[in-house]
């Protein structure tokens, strides 16, 4: 009887083995990295990324980087297996600040003819100032770029993806623009384990 403990400290040991080896499996998984990226000079888009981020690491593992675009290295966008694009809408789509982070994939970080940025998941939110005057245009003409370098598009939040109306009868943005932005980080992130992981962890 003197072995009794023993022998089950050696039974549950053994039991807990898998479970053990589990965790570390799940330790050693790479996290999915997102990317949320954006330009913004009055603050709505800025509001919108920060929501999209927020979704995005609702999806336990996952790492998110919230940078504007002009501070965006190789690094930063080689290491992402996700970019989600925001931009205000200017004269019926991105502004010249976006388009110029798009052009310099290829001027600063060379990302042709090699496709670097191949099978990335990529998304698009955009603010504007009137109901009708480009969002849905913006977050396509940000995607059609995605498209392009050969990445995965995904949509969430609205049809294209995100996207708040800033001015006149709807100043600002409101709840339900942050939550579109939310659904839209968390959808990045889902879609972009699935890929990586064979699963949404
Ligand atoms: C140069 C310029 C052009 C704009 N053109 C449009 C436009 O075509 N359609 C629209 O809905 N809003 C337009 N806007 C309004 C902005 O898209 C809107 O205020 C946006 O939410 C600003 O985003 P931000 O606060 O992140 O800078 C324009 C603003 C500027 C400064």
């Amino acid at each position: 009887m003197k072995f009794l403990p023993v022998l089950l400290a050696l039974f549950f040991g053994v039991c807990s083995f898998p479970s053990v080896s589990l965790r570390a499996e799940e330790a050693s998984t790479p996290s999915v990295k997102v990317l949320v990226t954006y330009h913004s000079l009055s603050g709505h888009t800025e509001r919108m990324a920060e929501a999209v981020a927020s979704g995005a690491k609702e999806l336990p593992g996952t790492q998110v980087l919230l940078k504007r675009v002009g501070e965006v290295t190789a690094e930063d966008l080689f290491s992402s297996d996700a970019v989600v694009v925001g931009s205000p809408v200017y004269w019926s789509n991105m502004s010249g600040e976006v388009k110029s982070f798009f052009d310099d994939w290829q001027f600063k970080f060379g990302v042709f003819p090699e496709f670097k940025m191949k099978n990335k998941v990529g998304a698009a939110f955009a603010t504007g100032g009137q109901v009708s005057g480009g969002k849905e245009v913006t977050m396509l003409s940000i995607l059609a770029a995605m498209l392009g370098n050969q990445m995965i598009v995904v949509s969430g939040g609205g049809a294209f993806g995100a996207s708040a109306t800033t001015e006149g009868d709807s100043p600002g943005i409101d709840k339900g623009e942050l939550a579109d932005a939310r659904l839209l980080g968390m959808r990045v992130a889902e879609i972009s384990a699935m890929l990586k992981h064979g699963q949404a962890r």
